[in-house]
């Protein structure tokens, strides 16, 4: 048996409490691990002013994967742990998948769904290209570009397509607004159909973005993979969150496939600091996100058991649920 070592970003907010959860249910489910508790986020940059120095990053790069729980703190202006942090983690560890599958029933459905959405994780308008000119004044000009590469765009949607070839439906649906964002629409599409030839065991689809917007809603079983850009891929997953249960079970993982270093696991939720300290906050999307890590580090087992014990229903404090969850994920 291996023992995995696990860095352990808690963050801010409610992040350090579902973190906690997460680990003592991957205890329980009888994993092998060892975690090294990271401390990081928006209070830590108003201690000492570190967000993420070259040297932690460098010893995050010896783990084999790394649980967030939330960053970002009122008290910080917005941008400065998001892109300090969490952004330059995407980015410096080529995290290039963001994975975040969905399963539920749509407020007002009757029948569960069941789909993934695969959200490029390192390019388009996260790669903060652009600037402000004369800020403050009438005169303000600001831009903000999308930074769109064949390379980056391709091994995003090949990655796709393996994962839907792999699944019983085998179907995959492009999501972009190439009736508008015609240059970064363009080379999605095109590539989107160059690789297709590739899998052609895999059905094909596409829709709009603010189209797919209203069949996340009214009809999310027509999907089996997604695959989109950024910040499409930002906004449709808290939508898909919304329609699955909830932003409390939404998981996440950001992945390297070319395993050259750690990948790392994190809800979609951010760190509510209006309810931290409450016993509020739902620790199953931390929880489910330590079972992509679990998958992903080649417990499928364990991962699979604790899906089985989010999957039941629980209430309670956050403690409360984490317990009942651990006292189900029995080896
Ligand atoms: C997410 C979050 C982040 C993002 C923020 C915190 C930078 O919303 O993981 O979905 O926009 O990617
Ligand atoms: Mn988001």
């Amino acid at each position: 048996m291996t023992t995995h070592n696990i860095a352990v970003i808690g963050g801010d907010g409610i992040g350090p409490e579902v973190t906690a959860e997460a680990v003592k249910v991957m205890r329980a489910a009888g994993v092998d691990f060892a975690t090294t508790d990271f401390d990081l986020g928006g209070q830590r940059y108003l201690r000492d002013g570190e967000i993420l120095s070259d040297e932690t990053l460098d010893a995050l790069r010896g783990f084999d994967c790394i649980l967030l729980g939330a960053v970002g703190t009122p008290e910080v202006a917005p941008g400065v742990i998001e892109r300090g942090l969490l952004l330059k983690m995407r980015f410096a560890l080529d995290l290039y998948i963001n994975q975040r599958p969905f399963a539920g029933t749509a407020p007002g459905g009757t029948e569960p769904h069941e789909f993934v959405v695969i959200r490029e994780n390192t390019e388009g308008p996260y790669v903060g290209e652009g600037g402000v000119l004369r800020s403050g004044t009438p005169f303000e000009v600001a831009t903000q570009g999308s930074v769109n590469t064949w390379m980056g765009v391709e091994r995003c949607i090949r990655y796709a397509f393996e994962l839907a070839a792999g699944r019983e439906r085998k179907h995959l649906t492009l999501v972009h607004k190439t009736n508008v964002l015609t240059f970064a629409g363009g080379l999605w599409d095109r590539t989107f159909n160059e690789v297709a030839a590739d899998y052609p065991q895999v059905t094909t689809a596409y829709n709009h973005v603010d189209a797919a917007c209203i069949y996340f809603v009214t009809d999310p079983h027509r999907y089996d993979v997604v695959v989109t850009d950024n910040l499409f891929g930002d906004i449709l997953t808290d939508l898909g969150g919304a329609v699955s249960g909830g932003i409390g079970l939404a998981s996440s993982a950001n992945l390297n496939p070319a395993r050259t270093g750690p990948s790392m696991f994190e809800p979609v939720h951010g760190s509510a600091p209006d309810i931290v300290g409450t016993g509020k906050a739902n620790p199953t999307a931390a929880i489910l996100s330590a079972a992509l890590m679990l998958d992903f580090l080649g417990e499928g087992d364990a991962a699979d058991r604790i899906r089985a014990a989010c999957a039941e229903p629980v209430t309670g404090s956050t403690t409360d649920v984490g317990d009942s969850i651990a006292s189900r994920v029995g080896n």
